[in-house]
């Protein structure tokens, strides 16, 4: 059985790129996008997957703009969620739609260094290593139960633009593998 995946994107998307290259039991049905111009976009249409924008402003609340969401990942029949580069917090009406069926993937060794610019925050308390996690989503930032972890070291001439490169080539491989455990597990029930 192959996994079928909606992505939610808010940026540039090389985690979704790394998705649709590497992962061999899943594949990309839909990317969503709650920023015009994200460049994943453009990553969706040279791979022929589905894609569209929806933007939260153009919704009463979070609630009504979680449940177009909703309406989309149902219509194409989406197993798994991922957040790859999704930079927005994630509602209850989500969470409850797809109970432990949302996973993110996050710049630093949970749970250190949540929120934004982990890779500064890691920078700035001196850490000798960093790294990314990829977690199940729960209604708290950055928290839920840990699938996987990949470390990196941090050295003393390093800056958030070098390490965040040294950490984002682990996360491309790390969500894919992921992924792929998941497809594995998920066929066995
Ligand atoms: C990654 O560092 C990811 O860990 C974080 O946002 C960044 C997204 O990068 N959540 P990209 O859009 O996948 O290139």
């Amino acid at each position: 059985m192959t996994l079928k995946l909606g992505v939610l994107i808010s940026g540039r998307g090389s985690n979704l790129h790394a998705i649709v290259q590497r992962c061999t039991l899943a594949r990309v049905s839909i990317v969503i996008s709650n920023v015009a111009d994200a460049g994943g976009l453009e990553i969706a249409a040279k791979n022929g997957i589905p894609h569209v924008v929806v933007d939260p402003n153009d919704f009463a609340n979070r609630a009504a703009y979680e449940a177009k969401l909703i309406d989309i990942f149902f219509h194409y029949e989406v197993d798994l969620i991922v957040l790859a580069g999704y930079m927005k917090l994630v509602g209850k009406t989500l969470i409850s739609a797809f109970k432990n069926q949302i996973i993110n993937i996050h710049p630093s060794l949970l749970p250190q260094f949540k929120g934004l610019d982990a890779q500064a925050q890691a920078l700035k308390a001196g850490a000798p290593e960093s790294g990314c996690t990829v977690h199940i989503v729960t209604p708290q930032m950055d928290d839920g139960p840990i699938l996987g972890q990949r470390r990196v070291s941090i050295f003393p001439d390093d800056t958030v633009e070098s390490l965040s490169a040294r950490i984002l080539t682990q996360e491309h491989q790390l969500l894919p593998e992921i992924i792929d455990g998941l497809a594995t597990a998920y066929a066995q029930l």
